[in-house]
């Protein structure tokens, strides 16, 4: 099948592109370089020894993603783009609604038109919110906390009254936990612009000599460590999850929505240590004041994807952490020439 990934440029996108290309499928990436780098595909493309096509376009510029789609016989959309930073949309929620909710209308109009609708959308564990108890299972109530998580949640729900008014549409809702870790061969992974907000890039870039120290946020919290527990996924298991999904829904109608995550809450000592172990010394940390909208400990039910997708994650926490240190050992300075 031909899929287009929206975002296959980026951290979980380009992995999955990989992924999708293993798995015999051709890929069209449509991506606007706002916060990746052209180079992953070169190398994805290098990794699977094929040819990915890519369209430097912005989901807001309907017109040119129409061109892209009168061009290609898309048979499936996977649509990671979006803006993903939790303060940045508090400073700036028009910006993240824009970009991520209307992206994501031109791009249902313009598959609408060319009669493409079977979709897997990237949603996220964060439209759990505060209020629910864990782990988190699908047939919950949403209700995110921060302007990005509220774009996931409008989204979804969205795509649910399509689903419902229009029984030709084949959607999948994939509610991510926290990715971490890079292809094992190091050739690709995570590269964030700026200060990182994210533990385990930070974790990285301190390990390699750009960061002075890890600041621990929060360590009184009513965990076992006293810091925040979270269900963090290798980004190959997640990847694998979306072949899997794109395969299912494609050939069912509906509206479906799995959680993919370990089960297994983590904290981040444990994470820290994992690191340190894969590195071979201890790193420097400090414990600091909580961040400012953390919750302590959230984890998945991952069972209805086992149960649906035959899908469960593979990879440990040292797993995640070797294979990060290994892109970022390799690669200090991401994507950039050294
Ligand atoms: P990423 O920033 O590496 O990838 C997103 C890609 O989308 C980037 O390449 C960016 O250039 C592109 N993009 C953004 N706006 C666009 C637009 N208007 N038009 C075209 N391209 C655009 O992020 P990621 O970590 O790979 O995340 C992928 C998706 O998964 C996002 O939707 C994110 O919200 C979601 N998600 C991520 C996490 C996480 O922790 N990384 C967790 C849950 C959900
Ligand atoms: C993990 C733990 C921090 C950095 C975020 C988004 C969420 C989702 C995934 C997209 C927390 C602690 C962190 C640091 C630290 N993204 N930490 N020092 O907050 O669980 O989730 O990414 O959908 O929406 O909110 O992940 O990696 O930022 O934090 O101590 O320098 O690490 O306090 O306990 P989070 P994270």
């Amino acid at each position: 099948m031909k899929v287009l990934v929206t975002g296959g440029t980026g951290y979980i996108g380009s992995h999955t592109v990989l992924c999708l290309l293993q798995a015999g499928h051709d890929v069209v990436v449509v991506d606007n370089l706002v916060n990746s780098s052209r180079e992953s595909l070169n190398r994805v493309q290098e990794l699977a020894g094929r040819n990915v096509v890519f369209a430097h376009t912005d989901l807001l510029d309907e017109a040119a993603l129409t061109a892209v789609f009168d061009q290609h016989a898309v048979g499936a959309v996977i649509h990671f783009a979006g803006l993903k930073a939790v303060g940045e949309s508090v400073q700036q929620p028009l910006r993240y609604y824009h970009n991520n909710v209307t992206g994501t209308i031109n791009l249902l109009r313009v598959m609408d038109a060319h009669d493409v609708r079977t979709l897997v959308f990237s949603s996220s564990a964060t439209v759990y919110g505060g209020n629910n108890a864990v782990p988190y299972v699908e047939k919950m109530d949403i209700g995110a906390d921060n302007p990005y998580g509220r774009t996931k949640e409008q989204i979804e729900d969205i795509l649910s009254d399509i689903g419902a008014a229009d029984s030709r549409w084949h959607i999948a809702l994939l509610r991510y936990f926290n990715p971490v870790g890079a292809h094992e061969s190091g050739r690709i992974g995570e590269d964030p612009l700026g200060i990182p907000n994210n533990l385990v890039p930070f974790i990285a870039q301190v390990a390699v000599g750009r960061r002075e120290k890890l600041m621990i946020f929060g360590g009184d919290y009513d965990t076992p460590d006293g810091t925040c527990l979270r269900d963090y996924i290798h980004v190959m298991d997640l990847s694998e999850g979306h072949v899997a999904a794109v395969d299912y829904v494609a050939s069912r109608a509906g509206v479906f929505r799995w959680n993919l995550g370990s089960g297994i809450g983590s904290s981040v000592f444990d994470v820290l240590h994992a690191f340190e172990r894969a590195v071979g010394h201890t790193l420097p940390s400090e414990l600091a004041p909580r961040r400012d909208g953390d919750l302590p400990a959230f984890w998945a039910d991952p069972s209805a994807a086992l149960a649906d997708l035959s899908w469960s994650t593979s990879k440990s926490l040292d797993e995640m952490c070797q294979d990060h240190w290994r892109w970022q050992k390799n690669n200090p300075n991401g994507y950039a020439a050294p």
